[in-house]
């Protein structure tokens, strides 16, 4: 990775860690078994990768990553809260995440599923509280984005397919690109909408970046598919492997390895184009195209 990105990404996660943690401390007395699932969850180490895109975006377009970071992170904890879902017997059942033993092993099921209720409603509690300086239709309008690609026509719709699709025998790439771009592809094309929205972008500024965000989003979830079948567990931080013993559609699966490799840089590329406009104050957003495809965990 070039070390000006190493740097950005770095600085990037301090910023979201110390906001989260400021945001969910621990907590006493009878309710401190769902905050501590929540919190197992959330400061287990993930890459933090929606939330750096959404700060990323708001200065690409000439804003304040101040007047994103809260966003970013909501945008986390409904990602993390996503994770403790997939991971459910019920649904993907993956015992480790994170590199750290899945939710459900640690705090049993009904308190991940709490846990997870819990870091998506609190989600929508933090995008209340969006810094007063953000005019109230920006502010409405972020809250409309999320909440789409959260729900059953973004995140949740994809899951529903992802799951659906396990039944199936014949799948088409168009049903697959479908499902990875709902399941991934919207919150991470959220978090570049909402970032650029936050930074005062204009329509144009908006609408390429979310151009930007469904190309790297769906890159990102073909990326993972191949992680799965080339990566180890130890890299991985999940179970290497789980997607062939559960049966899931999957780009290596359905076009082999080295297609889906294409794809996902010819996707990363397509993506660049799109950053024009912007010229060097893409730069960040270059960086993070490659690295979405190149990364190892
Ligand atoms: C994993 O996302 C789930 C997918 C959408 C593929 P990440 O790879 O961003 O996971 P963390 O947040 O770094 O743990
Ligand atoms: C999950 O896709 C996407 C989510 C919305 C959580 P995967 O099931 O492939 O994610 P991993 O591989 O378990 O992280
Ligand atoms: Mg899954
Ligand atoms: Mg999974
Ligand atoms: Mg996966």
């Amino acid at each position: 990775m070039n070390p000006e990105l190493k740097t950005f990404l770095e600085e990037k996660r301090g910023l979201v860690d110390s906001f989260l943690e400021g945001w969910l401390p621990r907590a006493e007395g009878p309710l401190s078994e769902v905050v501590e699932a929540m919190r197992y969850s959330l400061f287990a180490g993930g890459k933090r990768l929606r939330p750096i895109l959404c700060l990323a975006a708001a200065q690409t377009v000439g804003g304040s990553e101040k007047d994103a970071l809260p966003a970013a992170c909501a945008l986390e904890l409904i990602h993390t809260y996503s994770l403790i879902h997939d991971d459910l017997p019920a649904m993907d059942d993956d015992d480790l995440r994170r590199g750290k033993p899945s939710s459900h092993k640690v705090f049993g099921e009904a308190q991940a599923i709490l846990a997870g209720d819990a870091l998506l409603t609190e989600a929508f509690s933090l995008l209340a509280e969006l810094p007063e300086n953000i005019e109230a239709q920006r502010a409405l309008r972020v809250i409309k984005i999320v909440s789409r690609a959260a729900g059953y026509r973004g995140m949740v719709g994809g899951q529903h397919l992802d799951l659906w699709l396990e039944t199936q025998k014949h799948v088409s790439r168009d049903t697959l690109e479908s499902t990875h771009s709902l399941k991934t592809g919207a919150l991470i094309s959220a978090s570049l909408e909402a970032g650029a929205v936050l930074g005062g972008g204009g329509e144009a500024e908006i609408e390429t970046l979310k151009r930007y965000g469904q190309k790297v989003g769906l890159a990102f979830q073909v990326a993972d598919d191949i992680l799965d079948v080339v990566g180890t567990t130890e890299e991985l931080g999940k179970p290497a492997g789980s997607d062939e013993a559960g049966g899931k559609a999957t780009y290596p699966a359905i076009m082999g390895l080295s297609e889906s490799r294409n794809l996902a840089l010819r996707l990363v590329q397509e993506a660049v184009e799109e950053l024009k406009i912007f010229a060097d104050r893409a730069e960040p957003l270059r960086g993070l195209a490659l690295y979405i495809v190149e990364r190892t965990n």
